[in-house]
C-alpha cells in the first residue's frame, strides 16, 4: 500500500506527479496526483472521491504547511464518514425526509442522516473512483476528473456526466470548476468538503481563526439541520460575520440556532452583485501563522461548518487525532434542501442545459 509519505520527495516547481494511492474496495487502482506551482505550493488530489488530500501553502515566513485534514492512504477515505476533502454530489448537504418531487414524480433517496439524505446518500461522489486527465492550464497546473453518475444512482434521475477541474495557479489559488450535463431532468449541487486549519497539522482547534462572511442573511434550521425556509438577518446574532470576528467568540452562545448546530453548521446567503458572477464569499485569517484564505464563488450560498461532529475517534495524516472543532469547512453551494424549497434558488438541471460553477480558494499571508 503506497502512502502519502511514501509517494516521494517534494516535486519540481511547475510540475504534476502521479503515484499510486492504493486500491478502491472494488479493486480499482487509485492514483494520487501532486500538482506543484512555480512557488512550490502543492496540492495532492486522489482519484478516489476527487479528494484534496493535502494542500501545502506558505506562512508569513514562507514556511510551507499542510492546511487540510485527511488521510495517508486511500483506506482512510474508504472508511471515512466525515467527507474529508472530497467532491460532494450529486446533492451537497441535506435533502429533507430523503425525498423530493420533480415534474410531479416523487424520488426516494437513502436516509443516511437520521430521516434525511446527506451529501448524496450512501455512496455519494466522495466514494467514486474518478477518471483523471492532466490538462494544460494558462497559469499553473490542472487536473480534470470525470465521473458518470447513472440514472437512478442513489435514487436520483438522469445519467449525469460530471467534470471537475482542479487548477493550482501560480498565484497560490486552488480553483475548482464543476460542470455537468444530464439526459433527464434532475437536481444537482456540487461542492468540495475540505476541512481547513490554517495553523497547520496538529495545531488544536480553529477558534482563534478570524472569519469574515459576505452574508447579511443565513438559513436557520430545524433539529434535523434542514432549513426552515426562512432567510434570517445575521444582524444581532452569532451569525454576524460581516466584520472580521474570531470563530470562537460566540460559538458556545445561548442561541437556539447555535445549539441546533452544536456550533456553526449553517448555510449563509451570500451577498452578491450579479448572479453567476464570481465574488468574494469569505475570508479567514490565522494570527499565529499569518495565513489567509479567501473563498470566491459563483454559488449563492456557503455552508460554514466548525467540525462539531469530529470527536477524536479518527486518526488522520501523521497519526494526528481529529478532535472537535480542529478544522472548519466553507462549502460553496446552493442552499440545503432546495429541491423541497420552491423559494430557494433552483437546483434543477435539465437536458440541454450546462451546469457550471466555480469556486476559488486563494491563499496569501498577512504580517
Ligand atoms: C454538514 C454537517 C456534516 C458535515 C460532515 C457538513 O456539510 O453540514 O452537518 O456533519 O458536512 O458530514
Amino acid at each position: 500500500m503506497s502512502t502519502l509519505a511514501a509517494s516521494g520527495a517534494a516535486a519540481r516547481p511547475g510540475s504534476t506527479k502521479k503515484a499510486s494511492f492504493g486500491k478502491a474496495p472494488d479493486g480499482q487502482d487509485v492514483d494520487l496526483y501532486t500538482l506543484t506551482n512555480k512557488n512550490g505550493v502543492e496540492v495532492a488530489i486522489s482519484t478516489y472521491g476527487g479528494v484534496v488530500v493535502s494542500l501545502k501553502v506558505p506562512d508569513r515566513n514562507g514556511k510551507l504547511g499542510d492546511v487540510v485534514l485527511g488521510f495517508d492512504s486511500v483506506d482512510g477515505y474508504v472508511s471515512d464518514k466525515s467527507y474529508f476533502g472530497a467532491i460532494i454530489g450529486r446533492y451537497g448537504n441535506r435533502i429533507g425526509h430523503a425525498q423530493f418531487v420533480l415534474d410531479g414524480k416523487t424520488y426516494t433517496l437513502a436516509k443516511n442522516n437520521g430521516e434525511n439524505t446527506l451529501h448524496g446518500g450512501n455512496k455519494g461522489f466522495n466514494k467514486a473512483v474518478w477518471t483523471p486527465k492532466e490538462i494544460p492550464a494558462k497559469d499553473g497546473q490542472a487536473l480534470e476528473l470525470t465521473y458518470q453518475s447513472k440514472d437512478g444512482e442513489e435514487g436520483f434521475p438522469g445519467n449525469l456526466q460530471v467534470r471537475v477541474v482542479y487548477t493550482l495557479t501560480d498565484s497560490n489559488a486552488l480553483r475548482i470548476d464543476y460542470s455537468a450535463t444530464t439526459d433527464k431532468n434532475t437536481v444537482i449541487n456540487l461542492t468540495n468538503h475540505s476541512y481547513f486549519n490554517l495553523a497547520g497539522p496538529g495545531s488544536g482547534d480553529i477558534l482563534g481563526h478570524v472569519l469574515t462572511i459576505e452574508a447579511d442573511k443565513f438559513t436557520p434550521v430545524d433539529s434535523g439541520l434542514i432549513p426552515t425556509g426562512e432567510l434570517r438577518e445575521v444582524a444581532g446574532t452569532p451569525f454576524d460575520f460581516r466584520k472580521p470576528t474570531l470563530i470562537g467568540t460566540r460559538i458556545n452562545s445561548d442561541d437556539e440556532q447555535i445549539k441546533l448546530g452544536g456550533g456553526y453548521d449553517h448555510n449563509f446567503v451570500l451577498r452578491r452583485k450579479m448572479a453567476a458572477q464570481i465574488s468574494l464569499a469569505a475570508r479567514v485569517m490565522e494570527p499565529k501563522t499569518g495565513r489567509v484564505l479567501e473563498v470566491w464563488t459563483t454559488e449563492p450560498g456557503i455552508q460554514f461548518y466548525t467540525g462539531n461532529f469530529l470527536d477524536g475517534s479518527v486518526q488522520g495524516k501523521g497519526n494526528i487525532t481529529y478532535t472537535k472543532r480542529s478544522a472548519f469547512c466553507l462549502e460553496t453551494q446552493h442552499f440545503p434542501d432546495s429541491p423541497n424549497k420552491p423559494k430557494f434558488p433552483s437546483t434543477e438541471l435539465n437536458p440541454g442545459q450546462h451546469y457550471h460553477t466555480t469556486t476559488i480558494y486563494k491563499f496569501s499571508t498577512e504580517k
